[in-house]
Order: C-alpha cells, then sequence, then structure tokens
C-alpha cells in the first residue's frame, strides 16, 4: 500500500525536522492547509487585516493571536461544525513596527487586549474527508478579549477577596487572557486555563499570595497598565484585581450571546486547562495541571451526576455541573518497578469537601483564591510541570504530560528527583499515567507508572523509557497538550523540543495498548520557533488539526525569523506593505486525494 493507504489516519512517521526549518512537515500522502490566521476576518463588518496599522477596534473583529488550545466541533450532519480556539499571549516586538509616541503606543497596547481571549468560528466543508473553510459572519462567530464581561460562580464569587472599586460584587470580571489549553466537555462546551495571569499586573509583593504566584511590583511584561489602572494591583481600589484571574473559565460557543463564565470552585493557580470525565454513574470529574515547576496536579469532583441527553432541562442542569464540588490534590507515593509490577499508588487529598475548607486555617474561599498556599499544607507532591492532563476517553486512565523541570535536584533548596518525577535537571520532561481505583472518576486514590521517558534516545548521557517498547522511536521533549483518537491512541504535541535536542517540536502519535505501546512516532513538525497546539484528531475523517503558536518568536518585526504561513516576500503582498513577518494560525492536515 502507498502511504496513508492502510485503515484511518495510517502514516509512516516523519523524520526529525531540523530546529531551523521554517516549514510545516506531513507525513507521505498528507498535505496542510490553514483554515485561520491572525487578523483573519471573523464578521461581515471586519476590516481586512493590516499589521502596519494597530487597530484595536479592528483585531476585536478578528482572529486573535498565539492560539493554543483547539476543537473542532462537527455539527451532526458533518458539514458546518465550530472552530474553538484560545488566544493565549501576544508578543508585541514581532507583531507590530516600533512607534512614535506614547498615542500610538497605546493604541498597540488595546490591540494587544484585543487580541487575546477566544475565537469561536464557524466551519463548512464540501463533504466529510474535505478540508474545512471558516464562514466570515457566521451566525455563531464570536470573540471573547481581555474586555468581555465573565460571570464568577462557585463558592468565592462575590468573597471580599475578589471586590475591586469597579465590581464592588466580586461577581463580574472584564475578560480572560493567559488561556493556554483547555478541554471539552460532553455536555458541548469549552473549558479553557488562565495560565500566566501574573505577567499581567504589577502588584505589592508583600500582599498575600504575590510571591507563591510570582507577582511583583515591577512594569508588567504586557504593560497595560499604562492604559488601564485595574492592572496596577499595588493601589488600593485593584489590589484584588489578580484573584480575578487563574480560574478555570467555561464558554458555550453554541451561543455566541452567553455570558462565559469563571469557575472559582475548580481553586486558582496557573490553570493549564482541565479535561472532564463522566463516569458510567454520572460521576463529574475534571483534571487539572498547574503548569509551574514544582506545582501540583488537581481533580475536581462534581457535587451534582452528569444528566445524558440534548434536551433543554438536561443542558441547563450540566451547566451548573463545575459551580459545585470537591476539589483535590495529587500525593504520589510508591515507585514504579524496571519490572512492570506497578506499585506506584496515591491519594487524592482534599482541600475542599461538601462546600467546607479541609485545610486548617483557611476558609473555603481562600483556598479557592490561594488554591497553591492550601496545597502546599496539606503536602502534595510537587510536580515537573503538569501541563494537559486528559482521561483516555477509551479507558479511563487520566495520562498527565510533565512538560519539564530543569531545577529539579539542581537548584538549592527545591526538592530533588522522587518516585514519580524521577530525573534531576529533567529537560526533556515525562508522561505518567494514572489509573483510579477500580476505575471511579470520584476516587480518593490512584495507582500510576510512568508512560514515557521522553528524550533522544540517541543522546546517551539521558535515560529515557518509552513503556518498555525497545524498537526505534522518535525523539520526543517537552510533551504538553495530548489529544485521544477513537481507537484510545495518545497524541502528544511538544513545546520546547528546539531547546533540549535541537529538533523543531511536532505532534507525535502513541499506542497504549497491544503490542505496539510505547511506539512513539511523529507526525508533522511545526515551522520555526513554533509550538505545536491543538491537536485535534479526528481519525476516522481522516484529518488531523493543529494550532501553530508563536512561528517566529525569536524574531523582530524588522527581522523575521519565520514567513509562514503565507511565506511571502517583501513587497509581494500590496495589502500587507512590506510587513512579512509570521502569523499563528490554525491547520487542517488532511490525506491527499488520489
Ligand atoms: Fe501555556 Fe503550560 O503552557
Ligand atoms: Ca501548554
Ligand atoms: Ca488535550
Ligand atoms: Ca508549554
Amino acid at each position: 500500500p502507498r502511504p496513508g493507504d492502510a485503515g484511518p489516519l495510517a502514516f509512516t512517521g516523519i523524520a526529525p525536522v531540523s530546529e531551523e526549518a521554517d516549514t510545516l512537515a506531513v507525513p507521505a500522502g498528507y498535505q496542510w492547509t490553514p483554515i485561520l490566521r491572525w487578523g483573519d476576518p471573523l464578521f461581515a463588518s471586519s476590516p481586512a487585516f493590516n499589521p502596519n496599522r494597530p487597530d484595536a477596534q479592528a483585531q476585536a473583529l478578528q482572529f486573535g493571536y498565539n492560539n493554543d488550545y483547539l476543537d473542532i466541533l462537527v455539527d451532526p450532519r458533518g458539514r458546518t461544525g465550530l472552530l474553538c480556539c484560545n488566544h493565549e499571549y501576544t508578543n508585541r516586538p514581532i507583531m507590530f513596527p516600533p512607534t512614535a509616541g506614547a498615542d500610538e503606543e497605546a493604541e498597540v497596547l488595546r490591540t494587544l487586549m484585543a487580541a487575546h481571549g477566544f475565537s469561536v468560528v464557524e466551519l463548512e466543508r464540501r463533504a466529510r474527508r474535505q478540508p474545512w473553510r471558516y464562514v466570515r459572519g457566521g451566525r455563531r462567530n464570536r470573540r471573547i478579549t481581555a474586555s468581555t464581561t465573565f460571570r464568577v460562580t462557585g463558592p468565592a464569587a462575590g468573597s471580599p477577596l475578589l471586590r475591586t472599586a469597579a465590581d464592588p460584587t466580586g461577581r463580574r470580571v472584564a475578560g480572560t487572557f493567559g488561556n493556554c489549553s483547555g478541554g471539552t466537555t460532553p455536555w458541548g462546551t469549552i473549558l479553557s486555563g488562565e495560565e500566566n495571569f501574573q505577567g499581567y499586573f504589577r502588584a505589592d509583593p508583600a500582599a498575600r499570595g504575590s510571591k507563591r504566584y510570582g507577582l511583583t511590583n515591577t512594569p508588567s511584561v504586557y504593560g497595560w497598565e499604562k492604559i488601564d489602572p485595574r492592572f496596577d494591583a499595588t493601589t488600593s481600589a485593584y489590589a484584588n484585581e489578580p484573584h480575578r484571574f487563574g480560574y478555570i473559565v467555561e464558554i458555550d460557543p453554541s451561543d455566541p450571546s452567553s455570558t462565559p463564565r469563571k469557575h472559582t470552585a475548580m481553586g486558582r493557580f496557573k490553570h493549564e486547562g482541565a479535561n472532564v470525565r463522566v463516569d458510567r454513574d454520572g460521576t463529574v470529574a475534571a483534571y487539572m495541571g498547574d503548569d509551574e515547576r514544582f506545582d501540583y496536579l488537581y481533580k475536581f469532583v462534581a457535587k451534582r451526576k452528569y444528566r445524558p441527553g440534548k434536551s433543554a432541562a438536561a443542558r441547563r442542569h450540566n451547566l451548573t455541573l463545575l459551580t459545585e464540588g470537591d476539589l483535590y490534590v495529587a500525593r504520589f507515593s510508591g515507585e514504579q518497578r524496571p519490572d512492570g509490577d506497578n506499585l506506584g499508588r496515591g491519594a487524592w487529598v482534599p482541600l475542599v469537601l461538601d462546600g467546607e475548607s479541609t485545610v486548617p486555617g483557611m476558609s473555603v474561599d481562600e483556598v479557592l483564591v490561594f488554591t497553591r498556599e492550601a496545597a502546599d499544607l496539606v503536602k502534595a507532591t510537587p510536580m515537573d510541570r503538569c501541563e494537559d492532563v486528559e482521561p483516555n476517553p477509551t479507558t479511563g486512565k487520566v495520562y498527565v504530560a510533565c512538560t519539564n523541570n530543569t531545577q529539579r535536584g539542581v537548584t538549592a533548596g527545591k526538592p530533588g528527583p522522587d518516585a514519580a518525577n524521577p530525573r534531576a535537571g529533567n529537560k526533556n520532561g515525562h508522561v505518567i499515567e494514572l489509573t483510579e481505583h477500580r476505575n471511579r472518576a470520584g476516587a480518593t486514590s490512584f495507582s500510576w507508572n510512568i508512560l514515557l521517558l521522553c528524550g533522544d534516545p540517541a543522546d546517551t548521557a539521558v535515560q529515557t523509557y518509552f513503556a518498555g517498547w525497545d524498537g526505534p522511536v522518535a525523539p520526543i521533549s517537552c510533551p504538553d497538550n495530548v489529544a485521544f483518537d477513537t481507537q484510545g491512541n495518545l497524541w502528544i504535541s511538544t513545546d520546547g523540543a528546539p531547546g533540549t535536542i535541537a529538533k523543531a517540536d511536532g505532534l507525535f502519535k502513541v499506542p497504549l495498548e497491544g503490542s505496539e505501546r510505547g511506539h512513539v512516532q511523529q507526525f508533522l513538525a511545526v515551522p520555526r520557533d513554533a509550538e505545536t497546539c491543538g491537536p485535534v484528531i479526528h481519525d476516522t475523517d481522516d484529518s488531523v488539526f493543529v494550532a501553530v503558536q508563536h512561528p517566529g518568536e525569536e524574531g523582530t518585526w524588522a527581522e523575521p525569523r519565520s514567513y509562514f504561513p503565507d511565506y511571502v516576500a517583501a513587497g509581494q503582498r500590496p495589502d500587507r506593505g512590506d510587513w512579512r513577518g509570521p502569523r499563528p494560525t490554525v491547520v487542517q492536515v488532511t490525506k491527499k486525494k488520489r
């Protein structure tokens, strides 16, 4: 058979790609096409993309920057759908030229605020297995930005810890940012993790939580305090503004007029994302990582059970599930034996149970706003940066991507290796496979084993492990987002391989069952400086989708390092003037027709 001929999404793995290549590489027999690029107009009224003239109003009507979490929701008839996507952060030096003065720069800052957040965009295609196109002016199209109103839910909603001069109720927050990964719920909403929110504020370093959440009294990374006083939390009016970020947000993409929500019951930390599993008895659990060196793995178990079906009553009920429940943090024990006789054990240690704090000296709202402090007190296990944490829909086992932690066992005063984070100076990261007690989503204990110790097996200075597979594997480093296909195979996208194994980041498939378990193969590689996000695997549709984030990140406006995805040289595109730089883009990979 020719490549890609046997079965859905069959492919011959690609060879690793040089970190300097500005190409998107896919397997033989496949092709890639952009669906949406930064600046593409989403509404009938959207101005055309013009990176030479920052325009906040235009950007709020266009696709945002640095797409990360991605899902493609196919409508029942299969020819229309929705693209749902986070816009995590911006990179001012490569987006816009230098400006002449403070007024022009203020418009740049407002434009960057509008380039953050979230997009919902309708898609259409002629038939199944055909590439999608986005629908400009689609009925459900929506942009959410750093200014969109969110409603706060859960036990900390209205808490004095969340009140500011602009919102004395502590229940209405303007915007979301730092939205990294996420998850799509069985009831059709999108969960999105507010991750590096500390970079948007200046704050009093002596204020509660500042040290633990990395807030400092220096000019913020993004500089928004120059145009909006709420980003200066050193003032008494906005001292609590940082407390209003760092949550899991829930967005209903089917209703563009719905108010998105921030769920305090799921805790506040540098949320990478959240993925829900519904057990056979309707128990709803959400798995969540805090992406910081030596921070923790969490689980939320909803108080109410999932109600199946598409009725309006079921829908209304399911939209309440993440507003109330128990919050746990993981404590790992035991160890993995080399012979595979698994003795890895662990406990979900409660922080909130039945609406009450279980942490001595902390009230419920304190636990939910200063969740890291609470988890420190119960002696959770410090991890190597939990990124995406996702249950396998086929087996219920949970996969934890620990992206890397070069400080473990290296930096004085920091923890050394332990069973679940076994490598000192862990630059390549690892993946943990976690099995709940009796495979129940609400269990309070679990077993675990290491699935992968990532790296390049050709580098004998680094210990690697591929679930016992001893054949050739694709080198893989810094696992970040994960996804599953309908066969239960794990797909892993990476962020950081150029710095560790001198290869472009990419997307990898790993079988979890049978004789191929642990056989890592590479499906694609992303252009220069880019991180692979998404991914979305529609194997029965012969399609893979990725969000190509921060291409050319190390360049400047004047000297781009990437020309992805248009690869247009200077002066060739009158609508873009001399601008040639990269655009973060959602890409689909489909089988070539023969
Ligand atoms: Fe935005 Fe944890 O990666
Ligand atoms: Ca990530
Ligand atoms: Ca995922
Ligand atoms: Ca990352």
